[in-house]
């Protein structure tokens, strides 16, 4: 297949377009190549480098930021998206859109299925359900991938935040009251490799088996690093003062996925020893202050 993925340079586009190399022809493009907000320039590149497939991954993904600039995020995820679908239609191409857990308010007993109702509670998860409306009414031939609490390689997330707070603090805060699926992104690609050959179309949450809240995932993080000496305390969302609220659970149930008979990626906290044994090796600039 001949794959285009927006959003290449960003931390799952690092993670994804090695993996779909392997089997496929692919490429990706980022706001220097083509910004995704601008409908002219997305049909006139779509046409004149058709895939059969447009994995898209640019966002607008700071969730604080999101609220301070509601036009940049609807103009990013949810008109950008639009402008994607729409040239897909035009040339005939299949989509995969990857939106978020936090299209849903949390307010949910247990795991959020595939089928209930998105509420989002911030401007990020409103203008990515947007985004996932736009696909939807557009395009027959569309994946939706709900992901959650990414990390990886090549982009900034929690586990390296963690790490680095560490080495400079003996005491860290991390939120209690959220409880959610870390993910990472060499899993979830994966996932996405196997999934775009079942044209199997649909939604589908794709997400790292088990769940635990920041506190624990942050406790995990300094437990597998080896890291004694530093102490890690319980806050709750509104100690936290972040601008936007967040779900207290965007926990996913992965069940459309175990419907077309793919297997569940590995729990969390074997997928983080895996992660922490690729950067260990890394110099993550910790005692650069500049980080
Ligand atoms: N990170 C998470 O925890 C998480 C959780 C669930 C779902 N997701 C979704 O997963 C996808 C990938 O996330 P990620 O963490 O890899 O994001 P990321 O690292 O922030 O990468 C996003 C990429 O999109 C590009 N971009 C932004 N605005 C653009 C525009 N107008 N035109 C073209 N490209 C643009 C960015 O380029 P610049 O860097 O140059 O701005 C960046 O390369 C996103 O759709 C996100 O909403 C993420």
């Amino acid at each position: 297949m001949r794959i285009l993925v927006t959003g290449a340079k960003g931390m799952l586009g690092t993670a994804l377009l090695p993996v779909l190399s392997r089997n496929h022809t692919a490429w990706g493009i980022d706001v220097q190549d083509c910004d995704i907000c601008d409908a002219a320039a997305v049909s006139a590149y779509l046409r004149s480098h058709p895939p059969d497939l447009l994995i898209h991954l640019a966002a607008y993904t700071n969730v604080d930021a999101c609220e301070a600039n509601p036009q940049i995020a609807e103009e990013t995820n949810a008109f950008g998206t639009r402008n994607l679908a729409a040239a897909c239609a035009e040339i005939g191409a299949a989509m995969l859109y990857v939106s978020t857990d936090y299209v849903f308010d949390g307010t949910r007993e247990g795991a959020y299925g595939e089928e209930d109702a998105p509420r989002p509670i911030n401007v990020y998860g409103r203008s990515k359900w947007m985004g996932e409306q736009h696909v939807r009414s557009i395009l027959k031939r569309f994946y939706i991938v709900r992901a959650s609490w990414l990390y990886g390689a090549g982009g900034k997330n929690f586990v390296t935040t963690i790490l680095k707070a560490a080495h400079q603090q003996k005491t860290l805060r991390v939120v209690n009251d959220q409880r959610g699926c870390p993910t990472y992104t060499h899993h979830l690609s994966a996932k996405i490799a196997e999934l775009i050959q079942t044209e199997s179309y649909g939604t589908y949450h794709i997400t790292g088996s088990g769940s635990c809240s920041w506190f624990e995932f942050a406790q995990a993080v300094l437990e597998l690093w080896l890291l004694d000496g530093v102490e890690v305390l319980p806050i709750s969302s509104d100690e936290s003062g972040r601008a936007a609220r967040r779900p207290a659970n965007s926990v996913l149930e992965n069940r459309a996925l175990r419907q077309i008979h793919l297997e569940p990626l590995p729990h969390w906290k074997t997928a983080l020893a895996e992660f922490l044994e690729e950067i260990g090796q890394t110099d993550l600039g910790f005692n650069d202050p500049s980080v």
